[in-house]
């Protein structure tokens, strides 16, 4: 997608208008509807067009333009308007012009309207991003599809007062949607073509042009260097495990690194716990932590973040067969505290063990964010609407919640309890996978994380299970991969830059 920022109008097949609360017109739109002989006006009365926020209506070949289609957008009542509503209008509008084959819009970015907590600069780049971000496909793999099913939008130009700042701040923004697009990737990809080994070719290919140091370990390196939990989860396929750290410093050379650490499982039958058949193949996707934090890597390096930031994947996939752990084997982490696998569909706790280990002995973090589809029981507690957040510091908490506002990817902050602690207790080992009872779920797979954090260190785990996917079309997301996490945690960094 072309985005464009100008003073001045341009040729394109639909023209984009803002209308306001009640159906008003603002300065072009008056224009517009005047040489128009008043199609505009006509066409709000005979809808009773209303304006409200990202509603639309098109007027379809109207004299006296050379437009195809004029699009009256609503954006509701001006002084409501947020950042967030700008993007929710963009992102509708990419809908909107591709229902209607449009391949250029110009959109008159006039909201007759100053606001007090942004610019116009900032309003118009959130939009654009709405826009790009909702004008994502993982189409690869249709050979046959229908020409007129494919989307025609290839360019927006947005007619601003001051194009240059606007220019400027959408400049990061598509970079870090380009993050946000390589993470809906490789979720998207099945799972015989992404697995360990060629996930971590990708990673590879991606990020090592960008100035990130990409460093493989391999089954080798991980059995020989202790990671028994990992390699468990891993010893049941004929793919086996991979660990990849990407390295990204554009901070202070002495500042320690944040570090993100992502479960990366390419596919969970539940090994010898197997899951049940229906709903199966979902398990693409249990891949996302590692997904987020692959993209999120690319986005701070392309936009060449002010920071430290260190990116942890841990890859396997969960198989059953003649090599694969059992139920009742004990495992010795990277750790050194051994752990009584008791269900082996509890593997991305495992995997994440020897993961939070390695990048705290390795790259000594000040604050970890870990990433993992890690329990269903976080979709019975929040839906799709919220990930889960477990913190072991509420400060850090906060200042993420705050970010998953900015973005409108929303977090939910959950308790942890020294009884659920407790419950991970095992008579044969330092500690199980499992709590043995389905109660406080996400909490228990939180708590065994915990487990593996130094006292000192900063730590919060985002549940993600409900919102890595979607099965509908949402604000700057549709249906599919959503790329959930790696705004969010992009905002995070914007916050804790260097000047
Ligand atoms: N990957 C799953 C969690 C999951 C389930 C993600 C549904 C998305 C949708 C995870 O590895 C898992 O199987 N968790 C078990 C844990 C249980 C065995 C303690 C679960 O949630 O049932
Ligand atoms: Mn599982
Ligand atoms: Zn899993």
């Amino acid at each position: 997608m072309k985005i464009t920022f100008d003073t001045k109008s341009a040729k394109s097949d639909a023209l984009v208008l803002f209308v306001t609360d009640g159906g008003g017109l603002l300065e072009t739109g008056k224009k517009t509807d005047k040489k128009t002989k008043s199609a505009l006006k006509r066409a709000i009365k005979a809808e009773k067009f209303q304006g409200k926020k990202a509603q639309s209506l098109v007027v379809s070949g109207p004299a006296g333009t050379s437009h195809d289609v004029i699009v009256l957008m609503g954006v509701g009542k001006q002084r409501e308007l947020t950042l967030k509503c700008f993007e929710k209008i963009g992102s509708a509008l990419c809908g909107v012009l591709n229902a209607h084959k449009a391949a250029t819009a110009e959109v008159i970015f006039e909201t007759g309207s100053t606001f007090k907590d942004f610019s116009e600069a900032e309003a118009a780049s959130r939009m654009a991003t709405g826009l790009v971000l909702n004008s994502y496909r993982f189409d690869k793999y249709l050979t046959r599809q229908a020409k007129d099913k494919k989307p025609t939008l290839r360019a927006a130009a947005f007619k601003v007062a001051e194009p240059a700042p606007a220019r400027k701040i959408f400049a990061d923004e598509q970079k870090v949607a380009g993050g946000v697009f390589l993470t809906r990737d490789l979720v998207s990809e099945p799972p015989n073509v992404l697995y360990p080994e060629s996930f971590a070719d990708i990673i590879r290919k991606e990020l090592t042009p960008l100035g990130i140091e990409v460093k493989v370990l391999h089954a080798k390196d991980i059995q020989k260097m202790g990671m028994g939990a990992l390699m468990a989860v891993g010893q049941g396929s004929a793919r086996e495990p991979k660990l990849v750290s990407m390295e990204y410093k554009g901070g202070d050379k002495k500042q320690k690194p944040v570090a993100f650490v992502g479960k990366g499982v390419t596919f969970d039958t539940g090994g010898i716990s197997l899951k049940p058949g229906p709903g199966m193949e979902e398990m693409k996707w249990d891949m996302g932590g590692a997904g987020v934090v692959t993209g999120l890597m690319k986005a701070l390096a392309a936009r060449q973040a002010r920071v430290n930031a260190v990116g942890v994947v841990a890859l396997a996939e969960n198989m059953p067969s003649g090599t694969a752990c059992r139920p009742g084997d004990i495992v010795t982490s990277l750790s050194g505290q051994t752990v009584e696998i008791l269900n082996t569909d509890a593997e991305g706790r495992l995997i994440l063990c020897d993961a939070l280990w390695y990048t705290q002995e390795k790259f000594h973090p000040t604050h970890i964010v870990d990433l993992a589809t890690l329990t269903g029981a976080v979709i019975i507690a929040l839906g799709h609407e919220y990930a889960g957040l477990f913190s072991n510091d509420d400060d850090f908490a906060d200042t993420l919640i705050k970010s998953s506002r900015n973005i409108g990817e929303e977090l939910w902050h959950m308790p942890l309890n020294d009884a659920w602690d407790k419950a991970l207790d095992s008579p044969a080992a330092d500690v199980k996978n499992i709590a043995g009872s389905r109660e406080a779920g996400s909490a228990t797979a939180a708590h065994f994380l915990k487990r593996f954090i130094k006292s000192g260190v900063k730590w919060a785990h985002l549940d993600i299970a409900g919102v890595a996917w979607t099965n509908k079309d949402r604000t700057s997301a549709p249906k599919g991969a959503t790329g959930f996490g790696v705004r969010l945690l992009d905002d995070y960094v914007r916050g804790i830059e260097t000047e």
